[in-house]
């Protein structure tokens, strides 16, 4: 006799949503602008390989020899900049390092992010951002976009010292909020970071705002949008 089947248990609800920074919270889309000012006809080039060589570092330092090499994210920021330059053929000055390197303390954050933010709190969730970024960097872009006091936690990977995604990385969101990572909903618009936190245990949502496909890799993230709007999907 077949046994009954029992109706499948629904998700505990998500009671604090944390977010990614860089691209997700701030349009980096800035850099990029003014890298073309600095390098007419390179901005693009530059701004993705820098990007790419920034993300690239962190995962060399974090998985190699202990994490002995690891070096705030500011740093790497720095070194993946004036690697893309290198390999571009680009002469990066002091001027227009500093330039560049200064852009990230001020970025915009996406027009929707603070009305989100505000709608979550207004909800009583927990709200929070997990970030590869050092606090001082993080500090310096949240009060620029007039975001802090709508965050109850500022999330660094500094704390341990190994960057996303690491399961210390992520581990860090359950232990600031004391919830478990299935009630916590994680949004990134890196695919990358949107899969890690998914395999973590997060739910998530990926924020694709430039219609990329999805990694390859056979876990898809629970939820897809095109905004911060979509955190809705989150809570439903
Ligand atoms: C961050 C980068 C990965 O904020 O966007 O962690």
């Amino acid at each position: 006799m077949p046994l009954p089947t029992r109706p499948a248990a629904a998700p505990a609800p998500v009671r604090a949503v944390l977010f990614d920074v860089y691209g997700t919270l701030f349009d980096v889309y800035s850099v990029g602008l003014l890298a073309e000012k600095l390098f007419p006809d390179h901005g693009t080039a530059l701004a993705n390989l820098w990007r790419d060589k920034q993300i690239d570092y962190t995962r060399l330092v974090t998985t190699s020899n202990h994490g002995a090499h690891y070096r705030p994210f500011g740093d790497l920021t720095r070194a993946g900049l004036r690697y893309a330059c290198k390999r571009l053929g680009l002469g990066l000055t002091p001027d227009s390092e500093a330039q560049l390197m200064a852009q990230y303390q001020h970025l915009a954050a996406f027009p929707e992010t603070q009305g989100v933010l505000q709608g979550l709190k207004a909800r009583g969730i927990v709200t929070g951002i997990l970030s590869n970024g050092e606090p001082a960097m993080l500090q310096a872009a949240l009060e620029s976009a007039g975001l802090t006091h709508l965050l109850d936690h500022v999330l660094s990977v500094d704390a341990v010292r190994k960057y996303k995604t690491h399961p210390a990385a992520y581990a860090l969101g359950e232990q600031a909020t004391g919830l478990a990572a299935s009630e916590i909903g994680f949004v990134s618009s890196n695919s990358w970071d949107a899969l890690a936190a998914t395999w973590y245990g997060y739910r998530t949502l990926w924020v694709n705002r430039h219609k990329l496909p999805f990694e390859e890799l056979d876990t898809p993230p629970t939820h897809t949008g095109t905004s911060l709007l979509d955190v809705a999907h989150l809570l439903a």
